[in-house]
């Protein structure tokens, strides 16, 4: 189909932090053992987050913020773990995935993560502070310049442990004053920071405040050019997934996510939303920032369902059934006007196959395919039965379908090919009456 050509894969540039040699790369930074753990309930074990840790290398994300080593000698366990193992491990494409681990602007946080992840071959250390005027004065009660000495101490201290991989996120950005961070994030900069990651931590932006956002940051940051800018969007006003491509419109080229977009409150951006928007549409739309606008990622999609279940899985967060990209009824068609042009053209009603995002289309459990129900077409029910060996006639077929309608009207969740062939079976036994 039109939509799989777009998923020929180019090369993962080589890893550098700090820079990206292409461009037009994007890294995929993924935050579901962090971030998306924070969901009220989703705790999960250090095997549970090993195995999601490698199904996310074989997924390809760049970056796996594996936890908040400081929150607790488990957590801390748990990282180490992955940082060690998954963090030594060469994937698909000969890459081994960065590990990261979140830590509070202070010494103690940061020696802790420091130590959780340094087994790494590529380790990175994640601190923040926040920015925005009610946290600094009624959350941190601290002044801005107080802010600012803590932030640029922290790198510091980061890099005086040995760590040259260092991301500073000034938490709740979305809601400070963009002078105040120009002035940060260019200290940060100097002190030895090499990923800025902008979080809109309470999901208040709109996709065009937040992309100039990033427009601004990146052209009065001093030394922006020797970093790279990331996303970090909350959910709270269901706009997670368009503010981080707004950004990667303006130019950020990592964007933090996690599988089925779980995470605090109303949750972060979903990778899978992200992805499959700059796979289907990164070839042509995204201009606004360094490099031609083709991005890509070095994500290969068919592992996303996969994925997604075991994250739902694991912690217990269900998928509503219309969720993009991975709800149970993302590839499902009920209208009969949808299901003809289904029959006739797949192209008609799907962006993209459920092959490639690993769903089979015609498994019973997958949940691609038609449904037949209440509003299904003559022309779905036909065919059906013909692939279920049915090749009636049209006047059997239309006596079939009259009685379709009036069992399809009161079942709610469709019809199963049980219960068509015992409609076909009916109208025959009544035919020979
Ligand atoms: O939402 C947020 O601000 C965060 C930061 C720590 C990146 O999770």
């Amino acid at each position: 189909s039109a939509s799989d050509e777009l998923f020929v894969r180019k090369p993962r540039p080589p890893y550098i932090p700090g820079q990206i040699p292409d461009p037009d790369y994007v890294r995929i930074f993924d935050t579901t053992l962090r971030d998306g753990e924070q969901s009220p309930g989703a705790t999960l074990t250090s095997q549970e987050k090993l195995e999601i840790a490698r199904m996310l290398a074989k997924l390809g994300v760049d970056i796996i913020e594996a936890g908040f080593p400081i929150a607790s000698p488990d957590d801390f366990a748990a990282v180490k773990q992955i940082a060690d193992i998954v963090g030594n491990e060469v994937f698909d494409d000969g890459y081994v995935p960065v590990i990261c681990g979140l830590s509070r602007a202070n010494p103690k946080d940061i020696e802790r993560a420091w130590d959780a992840v340094k087994g790494a071959k590529f380790p990175r250390v994640h601190t923040f502070i926040a920015t925005s005027p009610i946290h600094m004065e009624t959350k941190l009660n601290k002044t801005p310049d107080e802010v600012v000495e803590i932030a640029v101490n922290a790198v510091k201290f980061a890099k005086s442990l040995g760590c040259n991989d260092i991301e500073f996120s000034p938490e709740d950005a979305g809601r400070s004053e963009p002078e105040f961070l120009y002035r940060i994030l260019s200290a940060v900069i100097e002190a030895g920071a090499t990923t800025l990651n902008i979080p809109d931590t309470t999901g208040w932006n709109m996709p065009w405040e937040f992309g100039n956002l990033i427009k601004s940051l990146r052209e009065n940051v001093k030394g922006a050019d020797k970093v790279v800018f990331s996303t970090h969007c909350q959910n709270d006003l269901g706009l997670a997934t368009a503010n981080s491509l707004a950004g990667a419109l303006n130019g950020a080229r990592q964007l933090e996510c996690t599988i089925n977009g779980i995470g605090e409150r109303a949750g972060n951006a979903s990778l899978e939303e992200v992805v499959m928007s700059l796979a289907l549409k990164g070839n042509d739309m995204f201009k606004g920032g360094p490099g031609t606008g083709k991005l890509y990622t070095a994500i290969n999609p068919v592992h996303i369902t996969p994925t997604s279940k075991m994250v739902s899985e694991y912690t217990g967060m269900v998928c509503q059934p219309h969720k993009a990209i991975v709800g149970a009824n993302a590839f499902q068609h009920e209208s009969g006007i949808h299901q003809d042009g289904m029959i006739k053209n797949k192209s008609t009603y799907e962006i993209m196959t459920p092959e490639s995002i690993g769903l089979m289309r015609g498994d019973a459990q997958s949940g691609a395919g038609i449904v037949l129900g209440k509003h299904s077409g003559r022309n779905a029910v036909g065919t059906r039965l013909r692939e279920l060996g049915y090749d009636l006639d049209i006047d059997k077929l239309n006596a079939v379908f009259e009685r379709f309608k009036q069992v399809a009207e009161k079942r709610k969740g469709g019809l199963e090919d049980e219960d068509l062939e015992a409609l076909v079976i009916d109208q025959a036994g009544m035919s020979n009456m």
